[in-house]
């Protein structure tokens, strides 16, 4: 029976894209990420998503799962990417389980708004941990099985593998008020990518970044359009196509990316903001 679980991928995409693949992305319990994996799953491929809450991510697993009958959705709890042995043990869990990681897309974020004055070291010094730190040790647990996937990939055709995606913003390209600490960790998350992508492109990883605009039904866009930008009367202003994202819309950059349509795209930040970012400086 057709699962009634919305999907949230566009009809481009044709079902059984990501069979027998398996995506492992830190992050997976907010909104954006497990967006992404939902559409993965619904085009074929298997999942691990970890978190630090042990049953709200067990729980985003299962709900995940719901879009494709049959699929295998893991969610490992107790992982914080800022301590890399509990994402190297969640690594071995999901090879251990469902043998692979051919996608990876580093999400975990921390974000909150505060002005430097109201910013300690150690704030700033959290979020830099889970953002980018978190970044890399997320690139250090998976290289291995992200270099394998790659090698099987051109050996034996199958679909696609050894792909990373990171999760990115745009408040670095700008400047953002009350975002310092986020905004910096992003700029180094794009800096990280770029250098993924020339170190290991050579044997056929590829490293690209999503930088998210304002997403309807996100916490992110709750938080700073409620606050920064809402309170100043930008936002329904501030978007060249006039609206903010849907979720959907990120899960189809993620698809590009990770299938035969983005096997020559690497080193690239694709911002999916309606354009938004360009205006930025402008307001
Ligand atoms: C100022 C704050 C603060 C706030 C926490 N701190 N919240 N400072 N304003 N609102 C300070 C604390 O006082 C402490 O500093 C330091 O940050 C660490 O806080 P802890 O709670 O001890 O750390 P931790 O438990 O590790 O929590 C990390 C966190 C938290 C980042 C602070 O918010 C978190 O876990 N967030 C994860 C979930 C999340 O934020 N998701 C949103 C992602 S959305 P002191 O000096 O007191 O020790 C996103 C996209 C937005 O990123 C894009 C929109 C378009």
């Amino acid at each position: 029976m057709a699962s009634q679980v919305p999907n949230l991928v566009s009809r481009a995409w044709a079902k059984g894209l990501f069979d027998g693949t398996v995506v492992f992305c830190t992050g997976g319990n907010g909104t954006i990420c497990s967006a992404q994996v939902r559409a993965l799953v619904y085009l074929g491929a298997n999942a691990c998503i970890v978190g630090r809450n042990v049953e709200k991510t067990k729980n985003m697993a299962a709900e995940i799962a719901k879009v494709r009958p049959g699929s295998q959705v893991l969610g490992i709890g107790n992982v914080d990417v800022r301590n890399i042995a509990t994402l190297e043990a969640a690594v071995e869990e999901c090879i251990g389980r469902l043998k692979t990681i051919d996608f990876v897309i580093a999400g975990a974020a921390g974000n909150f708004l505060a002005p430097i004055e109201g910013l300690s070291s150690n704030a700033f010094k959290s979020v830099v941990d889970i953002d980018l730190l978190g970044s890399y040790n997320t690139v250090k647990s998976t290289m291995p099985h992200l270099l394998s996937s790659a090698a099987r990939a051109k050996n034996t055709g199958q679909p696609t593998g050894g792909r990373i995606i990171f999760i990115s913003a745009t408040f670095h390209y700008t400047g953002m008020p009350y975002q310092a600490h986020v905004a910096s960790a992003k700029a180094g998350v794009d800096a990280l990518s770029a250098t993924v992508a020339l170190e290991y492109g050579p044997r056929g990883v590829t490293s690209n970044v999503i930088s998210p605009g304002g997403i309807e039904g996100t916490e992110g866009l709750q938080r700073l359009s409620s606050q920064a930008l809402r309170e100043s009367g930008q936002a329904s202003r501030s978007v060249p196509l006039g609206r903010y994202g849907t979720l959907q819309e990120v899960a189809d950059a993620t698809v590009f990316l990770f299938s035969d349509t983005g096997s020559y795209v690497t080193g690239h930040v694709l911002v999916v903001d309606g354009g938004a970012w360009r205006l930025a400086g402008l307001a």
